[in-house]
């Protein structure tokens, strides 16, 4: 029997799944596309599609695009979607890798920018090139993709992301006002290189701050940052995007082992996150392509600004969820998971200097305030997932979304986060140990 199969967090039932794509709400519900293929190892690139009226329970709508075109044949590539008088307008990075012997970056491969528009949000109503490789700036690779598309000021923004001829990650800035026409109008880069492509950036205000996200590939790694072989982080943007803007440092956005390629959106005054909780060529692996499938989502997280920092937190909507399990005191530090239960949310408040939380037998979150960071190791079945490491000196509360194959770890309000997926063997016990307090929810769907 399978026992990794997630409760909460969206995963598909067979075949692979990457990044999410065109998140948005529209007519009654939020809609949740995501890069699919059939084979649980990748393959040629669809949109599958879900939706939910409440963010928790979702709806298999069928596949809303299928790369069945010229312009697309080799993947319906990453994208997202803007609302706009009643239709949903969606954008996406057609792949084409022409016939010769190309390597593929610097020549032989086309990424269009496909506009599409749909009036039920199911069905396809119309799909148009609006930009080729020649549309795009000079002096690009034909790496350029994942475009990001918003409304400001009445007129509509495009955010892709690109790699140069010198191998150095950027995000192109497109404007237009009628959605078919769009003029390049400037490029976030940075002076000392980080990472050789930026994929899929997102551009957004929050709390009166603006902020590139963007996922760089090929990062040097150290021991508390940029431990993955590709990042997934964000810049502050000081001054206008549209103008003489400019990005500041780059911060990592997540700490754990699986979490990349993550898209925002706006809806009912909150900004809304969804991540991958996958690692594109990881060395680690995940157990579950046995039974046909792979991957799976975050679970939604809303975003926040304070401190110079982007803040992630679970969804409140996942509160509702909660059934009260166990408390966790200076005498009880360990619970016994009687049931079948594999889904929990605990919650814990810390007074000292060391904490320790060990799950299912599997892996195990070590704080030092001494040392000054909090270690997340495997004690077994990480297929590959070793350990990771967050510079952190206080720990004030910490939140754990546990579900059958995954962790994310929501330190101090979420101003750190690290995500894993995770294979127990037995789902036995979750114990804590220090100076605490707290409860442990299980989560039934
Ligand atoms: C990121 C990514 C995107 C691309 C998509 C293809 O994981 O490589 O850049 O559009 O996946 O599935």
């Amino acid at each position: 029997m399978n026992n990794w199969r997630q409760k909460y967090h969206i995963e598909p039932k067979s075949g692979w799944l990457n990044d999410p794509n065109g998140l948005c709400f529209f007519k009654g519900y939020y809609h949740v596309f995501y890069q699919y293929a059939y084979e649980p190892e990748g393959g040629n690139k669809y949109w599958a599609h879900l939706k939910s009226k409440d963010l928790l329970h979702w709806e298999e709508a069928p596949i809303f695009m299928a790369p069945d075109q010229e312009y697309d044949k080799n993947g319906v590539y990453s994208g997202s979607a803007l609302i706009k008088d009643d239709t949903m307008h969606i954008f996406y990075t057609g792949n084409v890798k022409q016939k010769g012997d190309f390597d593929y970056v610097y020549a032989g491969r086309e990424h269009n920018t496909v506009h599409v528009t749909s009036e039920d949000g199911i069905n396809v109503d119309s799909r148009n090139v609006v930009m080729y490789n020649k549309d795009y700036p000079d002096g690009l690779s034909c790496h350029v993709r994942d475009p990001k598309v918003f409304e400001y000021e009445d007129k509509y923004y495009m955010v892709i992301g690109a790699r140069t001829m010198e191998d150095k990650g950027e995000a192109l800035v497109f404007e237009s006002e009628d959605l078919d026409n769009w003029k390049h109008i400037r490029t976030f880069e940075t002076m000392a290189r980080i990472g050789y492509m930026w994929e899929c950036p997102d551009l957004f205000e929050i709390n009166g701050q603006w902020i590139l996200m963007a996922c760089p590939q090929g990062l040097e790694g150290g021991k508390y940052e940029f431990q993955n072989i590709y990042s997934c982080g964000y810049f502050i943007i000081e001054g206008d995007f549209r103008s003489n803007g400019f990005i500041t440092e780059y911060k990592e956005a997540d700490f754990g082992f699986d979490f990349y390629s993550p898209q925002s959106f706006a809806h009912d005054g909150r900004r809304l996150l969804l991540g991958w909780m996958g690692m594109p060529y990881a060395k680690y692996t995940n157990p579950t392509v046995e039974y046909g499938y792979q991957h799976c989502m975050s679970v939604f997280r809303e975003l926040d600004f304070a401190n110079n920092t982007l803040y992630m937190k679970p969804a409140k909507e996942l509160e509702s969820l909660r059934k009260f399990s166990f408390e966790y005191g200076e005498e009880n530090t360990e619970y016994k998971v009687l049931d079948e239960k594999r889904a929990f949310d605990l919650e814990l408040q810390n007074f000292g200097d060391k904490l320790e939380i060990e799950i299912f037998d599997t892996l195990k979150l070590d704080f030092d305030a001494g040392r000054g960071d909090l270690e997340l190791s495997f004690i077994a079945n990480g297929y590959g997932r070793d350990k990771r490491f967050l510079k952190i000196k206080s720990i004030e509360n910490i939140r754990l979304l546990i579900d059958a194959s995954s962790v994310e770890v929501f330190v101090n309000d979420g101003k750190q986060v690290m995500s894993t997926r995770m294979y127990p063997s037995n789902y036995s016990n979750i114990k804590v140990s220090g100076n605490i307090r707290g409860k442990l929810y299980s989560l039934d769907i």
